[in-house]
């Protein structure tokens, strides 16, 4: 046993809450009966989400009557910085927080991500409890205690790992998201499956083509309102949504309670990650100037980063059906799938940067050791494994 393994003290990661689709009164009772428990609440509340969200109105009326003080959140990728962190520190102090404060954060996976770093640090550490607002962060980023900003235009370079006391998944929050940050998380879904599939994969593949089908029938055919529809599409198929983002936080969340540090197992969710890091890196450098929806028929601004997944699953696979099987069609078989099922979810998948212009991003990887990276490759869906290589090899393996 290392030193440390001896000072870390795991957290159970597997202490979420789902809440489904019928229960929103009773849901934001239970959180504030949750929250209570703790005292000493500090709130930190993602700003768009507030303005659009009524749930989230309600609740911040819940914690205003509890005497939480509370603070917004700019949660775009520029404003996740070390400087956002220490405001919010800044503001913690003010407050007169302490070491009992808990610290809550509502929100996407930015904000989950700061409010987890400045919990880290602020007084050497305090509690903080998540409760996510986009797909992305109840499947992913509002799991497993990574947090982080971004620093010197490189994605997540400086941050913590520490868990979270719980994180309180709410599915109905998701009814006021934008369909693109839907389909953000979405990629990262398929990503969890494609890890741990037990059947999950093919269910969700499916379920995200019924609901981009009627979005198109609706909206394209029929002229409907894309917003109303959306959330509409997404209350329909609440039960489905919320059963596989139970199953999805449960892959997660029993990874990284087998591997809270990730010295093996917790690499695999890392899939398609170290190519989509460089995507986000070389988007945020050149504008976003080259991405447009895969139909061709409107252009989209940039890149989230379940889109820049998306993009790094495909890559992933390719280099896996080139590693393993010695693959040379293009695209190669995996390649196909993955690519298809993304597609007909709608979700961006065609990555526009060349292996070589990705090169010296991936170096900078944070997961680079002695010149190699821990490529993640899967072999089929559900079964993936950790393969060392080097920037080179995986050129000449994708050229
Ligand atoms: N820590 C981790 O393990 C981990 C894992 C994956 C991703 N991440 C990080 O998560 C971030 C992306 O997170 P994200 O996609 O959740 O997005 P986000 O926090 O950027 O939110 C996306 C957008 O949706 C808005 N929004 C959030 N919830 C909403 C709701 N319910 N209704 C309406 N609008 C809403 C936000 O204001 C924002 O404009 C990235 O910075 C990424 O690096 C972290």
């Amino acid at each position: 046993m290392n030193p440390q393994d001896i000072i870390y003290q795991p957290v159970p990661v597997k202490s979420f809450v789902i809440v489904g689709k019928d229960k929103i009164s009773s849901a934001e009772q239970y959180l504030i009966g949750l929250l209570l428990t703790y005292k000493h609440l500090y709130a930190f509340i993602d700003k768009q989400l507030m303005m659009k969200s009524q749930i989230v109105r309600d609740l911040a009326v819940e914690l205003q009557k509890i005497g939480c003080p509370m603070r917004a959140v700019e949660a775009t990728e520029e404003a996740k910085t070390m400087d956002s962190v220490l405001d919010m520190c800044s503001w913690l102090m003010e407050k007169g927080a302490d070491r009992d404060a808990v610290l809550v954060a509502i929100g996407g996976g930015i904000t989950t991500d700061m409010v987890g770093f400045a919990a880290g640090i602020y007084k050497r550490g305090v509690r903080y409890v998540n409760v996510p607002s986009t797909l992305l962060a109840q499947v992913d980023a509002a799991l497993g205690g990574k947090s982080g900003v971004n620093f010197e235009k490189y994605k997540n370079m400086l941050g913590v790992i520490r868990q979270p006391s719980i994180t309180f998944i709410w599915p109905s929050l998701l009814t006021t998201l934008p369909r693109r940050d839907f389909l953000s998380g979405a990629a990262e879904m398929l990503k969890t499956f494609m890890i741990e599939d037990n059947g999950n994969y093919q269910k969700t593949a499916d379920l995200f083509f019924d609901m981009s089908s009627e979005y198109s029938m609706e909206v394209l055919m029929n002229g409907k309102d894309e917003k109303k529809t959306w959330a509409g599409i997404m209350k329909k198929h609440m039960d489905t949504l919320c059963e596989l983002i139970g199953a999805a936080a449960n892959v997660k969340a029993g990874v990284v309670s087998r591997d809270p540090l990730e010295k093996e197992e917790r690499r695999k969710l890392n899939l398609g990650h170290t190519f989509a890091h460089a995507i986000e890196t070389l988007a945020q450098r050149d504008g976003g100037e080259r991405f447009s929806n895969h139909d061709g028929a409107s252009e989209i601004k940039g890149v989230t980063h379940g889109e820049a997944v998306a993009m790094g699953l495909v890559m992933a696979a390719r280099l896996a059906d080139r590693y393993f099987r010695k693959d040379k069609n293009d695209p190669t078989e995996l390649e196909a799938k993955v690519s298809s099922d993304l597609w007909d979810a709608d979700i961006p998948c065609y990555c526009p940067y060349t292996v070589e212009e990705m090169a010296e991003t991936m170096k900078k990887d944070k997961k680079a050791e002695g010149g190699k990276i821990h490529f993640v490759l899967p072999k089929a869906v559900g079964d993936v494994k950790i393969v060392d290589l080097t920037v080179e090899e995986v050129i000449r393996l994708l050229k």
